[in-house]
């Protein structure tokens, strides 16, 4: 397990298809062959919401490699895919084990679940046939050596990169908190626990990223993707507020009854209905030149 839920992501994914960077996906696109069926590559691919958020906007046929290592979400690409389909008045078929089957505007895109702890199976995942590598909110759970063997093997194979909605660190709630600043810190050294792919990078990832495919000579862009999340977003302030102050008090036990201020002041807040926060989150794309 991860620790992602498949509630969590169905939560955020409204927000993330808010969010992502419009030109940056467009300009990953043109930089794709013309030759179809192109093979996509996600990396920490969740449920597909990245897949289906790209899918539409490549447009002809597609066959996705949606890489993971948690069963449950894996598990869980096939009936979101279905239930998109279902919205967006696709045809869907569901191939068990190998995928899902749709066809849309003249167009067949193939979307496969693909198990792998991509800890130690980078080169794995981009071993296969690959016209382009994707990745949503993974880029700030690794660390440097990883993005750089990343940045490598993409380099080696000219492959266009887009990575999307990895967090930056800035975080503006209104109205301010005398322990935001304490909050914020914490929950910022949390994030930068390793979680098996070296110290993770947390809020430095997109630099990092940016930093390392420069280094292999791609053109890089950057672009911000922020959360806007508003009064009326309840379910996502109150998920937001109790997965800081959950993560904050595991980093500073110290800073404890701060934090536990905080919470109580930001959910009373959300009750009186005058809560809002930005998340920031950075795109980078880059193109083999
Ligand atoms: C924040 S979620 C993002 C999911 C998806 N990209 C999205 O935007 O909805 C991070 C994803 O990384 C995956 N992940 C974390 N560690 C992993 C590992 N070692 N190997 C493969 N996937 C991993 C998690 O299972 C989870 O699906």
């Amino acid at each position: 397990m991860s620790g992602f839920s498949l509630d969590w992501l169905r939560l955020r994914a409204p927000f993330d298809l808010a969010a992502r960077n419009g030109r940056l996906a467009t300009d990953f696109v043109a930089a794709l062959p013309r030759t179809r069926p192109l093979h996509l590559v996600d990396l920490g691919a969740g449920t597909g919401g990245n897949a289906r958020a790209l899918a539409p906007v490549i447009g002809g046929d597609q066959v996705w490699h949606l890489f993971d290592d948690d069963p449950a979400l894996l598990a869980g690409q096939g009936p979101e895919h279905s239930a998109w389909t279902a919205r967006a008045g696709y045809a869907a078929r569901d191939e068990a084990t190998s995928g899902v089957l749709i066809e849309a505007a003249g167009a067949r895109w193939c979307l496969h679940p693909r198990r792998l702890d991509l800890r130690d199976g980078i080169d794995a995942a981009l071993a296969g046939p690959c016209d382009g590598v994707t990745m949503a909110a993974f880029a700030d759970l690794v660390g440097a050596r990883w993005l750089g063997r990343l940045a490598a093997i993409a380099a080696e194979r000219r492959l266009p990169l887009l990575s999307v909605l990895a967090v930056d660190g800035r975080r503006e709630w209104r109205p301010a908190a005398p322990e935001d600043g304490i909050v914020c810190a914490a929950f910022a050294a949390h994030q930068r626990r390793d979680k098996g792919f070296g110290p993770a990078l947390g809020p430095e990832a997109p630099r990092q990223l940016a930093a390392s495919l420069a280094a292999q000579g791609f053109a890089v862009t950057t672009a911000q993707s922020d959360w806007h999340i508003g009064p009326g977003d309840r379910a996502m302030l109150q998920a937001l507020i109790a997965a800081e102050a959950e993560a904050a008090t595991a980093a500073a036990p110290d800073a404890a009854p701060a934090i536990a201020r905080w919470r109580a002041r930001r959910q009373s807040e959300i009750a009186a209905g005058v809560l809002t926060v930005i998340i920031g989150h950075c795109d980078v794309l880059a193109l083999p030149r």
